[in-house]
């Protein structure tokens, strides 16, 4: 294989794959095996028996699973509709190491607001907060470059959803430099192939009109759904 492959540019990706208004400072990013191994690495870093982890249901089934995989106890709280828990979600989180936000959330598409983020980050200075943002580019204010100016937090990204790629297996996790360092060291130093990478970069360097395209309509199918 050509060392052309190996040597992407992950700048270049990074900068297509993350909202605008990222600009990645002071922070650390990592890419991952798809949002999967992102959240993976999250709860090996962070959980072990006896620690707990909060998010809520229904959400991405595979969290229940990484958490219970690490040894530790989830705690659900109930997000069927409407705003986000956070009263609940504050509550369960004190003491815990770890709170995921889901948002927009699968399969309900409830999203959480800045002030909801920001509630959450200061009532628990002490608990990792992990942004899941695989559906971010279809939210009407995508909470990531806030959730980066925050400390100890982390987001999650990926290419599966908005950009229809969930097979080349590329994701990012990005955000507190000492959060990213332990989920570098938990993974595979080289999860995402360079194949991958490149073909990814090709992806996004040419198919940003496509991908506004997709994500334009599925809002307004969503819009048209809601007006029902
Ligand atoms: C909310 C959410 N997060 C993460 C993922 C994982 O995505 P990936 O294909 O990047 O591993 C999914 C996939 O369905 C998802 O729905």
């Amino acid at each position: 294989m050509s060392m052309r492959f190996v040597a992407t540019p992950t700048r270049v990706i990074l900068k297509r794959f993350s909202p605008p208004a990222c600009r990645f400072r002071r922070t650390a990013w990592s890419f991952t095996a798809g949002a999967d191994d992102a959240l993976q690495r999250i709860c090996s870093a962070m959980l072990e028996s006896g620690r707990r982890a909060v998010y809520c249901m229904p959400s991405f089934e595979m969290l229940r699973r990484y958490v219970r995989f690490a040894g530790a106890e989830p705690i659900e709280i109930a997000w069927p509709q409407g705003p986000l828990p956070a009263d609940a979600l504050i509550e369960a989180g004190r003491g815990a190491e770890l709170l995921f936000i889901v948002s927009p959330n699968n399969p309900t598409g409830t999203v959480a607001t800045r002030e909801d983020l920001v509630r959450l980050r200061e009532s628990l200075p002490g608990t990792l907060i992990a942004l899941d943002a695989a559906y971010g580019e279809f939210a009407d204010d995508d909470l990531t470059s806030l959730a980066l100016s925050m400390p100890w937090t982390v987001v999650t990204r990926t290419l599966s959803k908005a950009w229809s790629s969930a097979g080349l297996r590329v994701g990012y996790a990005a955000g507190d430099v000492r959060a990213i360092d332990w989920l570098r060291a938990v993974g595979q130093p080289y999860a995402v192939s360079g194949v991958s990478l490149a073909l990814a970069k090709a992806l996004l360097e040419n198919a940003e009109p496509l991908e506004r395209k997709f994500v334009s309509r599925v809002r307004d199918e969503r819009s048209r759904s809601h007006a029902f």
